[in-house]
């Protein structure tokens, strides 16, 4: 993981999880690209899934996190743009399995849900673990297929 680039967003539910994240993904060697926001000051979650899930999609980052009070929001707006499996993971067998089965590229955490040593756990679990590929490739495949995005 050390110089893999990933972005990181939240809302001010989220902010505080964040900077413990940003700090641990920090930690691990990895270059963040932090797109906010930047304190508890109210702000509107749709801002931050949008600029993370661009990025993902754009290409700029393979992957990335955001972070909002339950990770709902996140996960819905996320899920809107092009190319983006974005999965709200809040334990570790559901980060290992959104890699593992559906290659998931963003991943949404609640921070009025999770710990940050809770989340430290699903964080690490989620870069480490491989994507299958196989069957599970083609049934991403059938996501462009279907839904043209
Ligand atoms: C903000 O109160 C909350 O609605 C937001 O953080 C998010 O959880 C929405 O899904």
């Amino acid at each position: 993981m050390i110089g893999m680039s990933i972005a990181i967003g939240s809302d001010h539910a989220g902010f505080d999880l964040k900077e413990a994240v940003r700090n641990y993904l920090e930690e691990l060697g990895m270059t963040v690209k932090d797109f906010g926001t930047f304190s508890t000051d109210s702000v509107d979650y749709p801002d931050y899934a949008f600029a993370v899930a661009q990025a993902v999609s754009k290409g700029q980052v393979p992957r990335g996190i955001l972070i909002c009070a339950t990770g709902l929001g996140m996960t819905i707006v996320a899920n809107r743009i092009s190319g983006i499996r974005a999965a709200n993971c809040l334990t570790p067998y559901l980060a290992k399995m959104s890699r593992r089965d559906n290659d998931a590229n963003i991943l949404t955490m609640g921070g009025r849900i999770l710990s940050p040593d809770q989340a430290k756990e699903i964080v690490k679990i989620w870069l480490e673990t491989p994507f299958e590929g196989g069957r599970h490739l083609r049934r991403i495949n059938k996501i462009r297929e279907l839904t043209g995005g």
